[in-house]
């Protein structure tokens, strides 16, 4: 059966990372994947999650199943988190979340279930995006197609284009959105421009997937969902997909949200029970340890206290390289301009160099990036922004 198969390039994100572990240069840098470093390079457990650890291992009686939704005081402050306390989805009590393995398995277990609403349903998607999406939903059976975002040429976002195109998407498709830090450009929608797609969304009828990977690692966890709950204000049905992954640094946990909002109570139950079926053939039921250090967060005063703190540590830290590595560049005598960093948001910016200078980088001073020019800034540091700029200014 195997002997058909043709042998697969690997990820272009983790295939780099693999790559990064294997060099040997003592100056080597991964700008590759989103994961948060601090100044030493490192990715260490968080204060906070390392208490909810040892709560979990002192009071955990049993391990016995919990089902396909996952913990429902997980599932609850997620919600909160997501959408606010206060915010009228869950007064009216129109949303319905279940745990994932991951961001992506809420990506998944979302195309899937858009596959239960419509077989060969369209999502649209920005270009660019984040590498991943196309095949995930591909490989759900979803037709992807795209929406102008990213104007390479001005560093900026291409908003008209962006709006003209939404205008023609039809109403029995999805639209997938970043809801902060777009992956992979660092370009957000302001909250003007928030308001302008989600009217677009809302007299369309298109269902938005909102996909939220980066709560907190722009402006703040509430700026951060701004025109997420702007949309969920607006339309009647909509998707949210988030991560516990970066901002709670729990990456290889697996875990994640898939929140759906209906029209009314009653019509969110029946489409719950759908994602619930999609659930149950895919993995049955989520992982528990992740959720179960979050839920422990989130609903102790002390530890959220201290996770907002280290959040903001994190925040701050990749902010502040933004405009460091800026400074570096001129200080080295690049005369492009690469003030647009500092205009952007979250973990990534696109250099805007070409394929070829980003080889160089890799090949002749170990400095590695996808092949986009998408750089990770929270690989920067004081201890290598020297480095990495003199390097930049060799390949220009
Ligand atoms: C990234 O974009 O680098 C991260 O989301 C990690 C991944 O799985 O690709």
């Amino acid at each position: 059966m195997f002997a058909s198969l043709k042998a697969l390039p690997a990820d272009p994100i983790l295939g780099l990372l693999a790559k990064y572990r294997e060099d040997t240069n003592p100056h080597k840098i991964d700008l590759g994947v989103g994961v948060y470093k601090n100044e030493a390079g490192e990715t260490t457990v968080l204060n906070c999650v390392k208490k909810a650890e040892q709560h979990r291992t002192d009071t955990e009686t049993s391990k016995v199943y919990i089902g396909p939704t996952g913990s429902s005081l997980f599932n609850s402050e997620m919600a909160n988190l997501i959408f606010g306390q206060d915010h009228k989805v869950l007064a009216e009590n129109r949303a319905r979340t279940v745990s994932t393995p991951g961001g992506t398995g809420a990506l998944r277990v979302a195309a899937e279930f858009i596959k239960s609403c419509k077989a060969g349903a369209t999502i649209w998607v920005s270009s660019p995006t984040w590498a991943n999406h196309t095949g995930l939903f591909e490989a759900a059976g979803l037709t992807v197609k795209t929406y102008p975002y990213y104007d390479h040429e001005n560093k900026n976002l291409d908003f008209d284009g962006m709006l003209a195109a939404l205008k023609q998407v039809s109403s029995d498709d999805a639209v997938l959105l970043h809801a902060c830090c777009h992956n992979p450009s660092g370009m957000d929608l302001n909250q003007e421009q928030w308001q302008q797609v989600a009217d677009v969304a809302k007299s369309i009828g298109f269902t938005p997937v909102v996909d939220m990977a980066y709560q907190g690692f722009g402006q703040g966890l509430d700026q951060d969902a701004f025109g997420l709950r702007l949309m969920a204000d607006s339309v009647q049905e909509m998707i949210v997909c988030s991560s516990c992954s970066k901002n709670f640094g729990l990456y290889r946990e697996r875990i994640g949200a898939c929140t759906i909002i209906g029209e009314t109570s009653l019509k969110v139950d029946i489409a719950n029970s759908v994602l619930l079926s999609v659930v149950r053939v895919i993995y049955s039921m989520p992982p528990a340890h992740g959720a179960a250090l979050v839920e422990t967060i989130l609903s102790s005063d002390e530890l959220r206290n201290e996770w907002h703190s280290e959040l903001a540590q994190m925040r701050n830290r990749i902010n502040g390289n933004r405009q460091l590595i800026v400074d570096k560049l001129v200080e080295n005598g690049v005369t492009r301009d690469f003030s647009f960093i500092t205009r952007q948001a979250g973990m990534f910016s696109f250099l805007g160099i070409t394929p070829e200078q980003v080889q160089r980088l890799q090949d002749e001073f170990s400095i590695y990036m996808v092949g986009s020019s998408r750089m990770s800034i929270a690989g920067i540091a004081n201890s290598n922004v020297d480095y990495l700029a003199k390097s930049i200014a060799k390949v220009l």
